[in-house]
């Protein structure tokens, strides 16, 4: 399919309606993965974009019939205590899974305090995918994906050795180069992609010249940044408001 090759961009006026355009879009494909397969994934990412999203997300999701079906997932997690500030979980749990009264059992983070080092984590979190996600042709069915200042997408940085990796759904990151500066756990681009759709969301003036590099055409052997490279097996979208979407092309 077409849609799979290059994002398709979806730019409203302001933050808040990307925010409305994009949840209303995760919970429509959610809809969908319920009627289609009497259940839905949901991947989350962290950051501070995806907060109005999932506020509104968990919104639909607690009156939504098919809301109690959502399984939850994370693309990276920070490797903090899951109450910690700058926990990807504890911003889901604030915004989305608490508001949306989500049954515990649904929910598979990245749990980080168990382990001493986010390898470690990272190997705990691989056997969890490959538990609630046997089937290696099937997989998320929303990925919910950010994009960095250097164009990280979840955990995996340009030039970073993660981001390389092909033969493991999960990885460790020991060291951060983009704030927060700690440890990582990231979900490898072969997991990343085992979505049906993608669902990249930029806000804010400060995110225009990275869309645009991001968005710009592959040269020759210049590498796409890794949050180009996040594509879904169905659909990649990319929600952008005015002020990100500034430096396109018109
Ligand atoms: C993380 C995120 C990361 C995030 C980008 C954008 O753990 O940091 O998963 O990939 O999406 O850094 O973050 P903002 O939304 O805060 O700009």
């Amino acid at each position: 399919m077409v849609d799979q090759l290059v994002p398709r961009l979806e730019v409203q006026p302001d933050a808040r309606a990307m925010a409305q355009v994009a949840a209303a879009f995760c919970a429509e494909r959610l809809e969908r993965a319920d009627r289609e397969r009497g259940r839905s994934r949901l991947a989350l990412s962290g950051g501070t974009t995806p907060a109005p999203v999932y506020a509104l997300l968990g919104e639909r999701i607690r009156h939504a019939g098919w809301g109690p079906r959502v399984e939850f997932f994370w693309g990276d997690e920070r490797f903090v205590p899951a109450d910690s500030p700058i926990s990807n979980y504890h911003l889901a749990q604030a915004t989305l899974l608490d508001p949306g009264g989500i049954d515990p059992r649904r929910v598979h983070r990245i749990t980080t305090e168990r382990f001493a080092d986010v390898d470690a984590a990272a190997a705990a979190y691989a056997t969890v995918l490959d538990r609630e996600l046997p089937d290696t042709s099937d997989g998320f069915d929303v990925s919910i994906q950010g994009i960095g200042a250097d164009g990280h997408t979840a955990s995996l940085f340009p030039g970073g050795a993660a981001l390389v990796v092909t033969d493991r759904w999960s990885v460790g990151v020991p060291e951060a180069p983009q704030p927060p500066h700690v440890p990582r756990v990231t979900l490898t681009l072969p997991m990343l992609r085992r979505s049906r759709a993608v669902a990249l969301l930029a806000a804010g003036p400060d995110k225009a010249s990275i869309v645009r590099q991001a968005l710009a055409p592959a040269c020759d052997g210049v590498p796409l940044l890794p949050a180009a490279q996040v594509r879904g097996t169905d659909e990649t979208l990319w929600f952008l408001d005015a002020a990100a979407a500034s430096l396109l092309p018109r």
